[in-house]
């Protein structure tokens, strides 16, 4: 059940700062300890500004948690949003390559993939 997850990346894209690319994006990670949510942050100096899925992360870690067990993006583009190559490997720090990450738009979830599939052969700890 994603819907929860949808809903809250739905309300927090609402939030994003993003006045140079102007595409918002909304993130909502659950973890054993609830739902914890991210939106990009932009810069002016663009290199600076923050993913979505980052900001998700940052607020799960500092809430007590480390452990990702699903993810959900949500943005209005006329394809699926994917996360970039940094948050994906942000995502497998955090998580199994089994954890569940949909790409959501308007219309609902668009597509279901895993963390593995995002980022295979990641590079980790082990
Ligand atoms: N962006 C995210 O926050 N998450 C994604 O999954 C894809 C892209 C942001 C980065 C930048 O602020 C804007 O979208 C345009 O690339």
């Amino acid at each position: 059940m994603s819907q929860d997850l949808y809903e809250a990346a739905r309300a927090v894209r609402e939030n994003a700062h993003a006045p140079y690319s102007n595409f918002r994006v909304g993130v909502a990670i659950r973890s054993s300890s609830g739902i914890f949510v991210g939106c990009n942050v932009e810069n002016a100096s663009y290199p600076e500004g923050n993913c979505a899925e980052s900001g998700a992360i940052s607020a799960m870690i500092a809430g007590g948690d480390v452990e990702i067990l699903e993810v959900l993006v949500y943005g209005e583009a006329d394809t699926p949003v994917a996360p970039c190559g940094g948050c994906r490997q942000k995502l497998a720090e955090f998580s199994s390559p089994s954890v569940p990450v949909k790409l959501a738009g308007p219309e609902g979830v668009r597509v279901e993939m895993t963390v593995g599939e995002l980022l295979p052969a990641a590079f980790s700890l082990k």
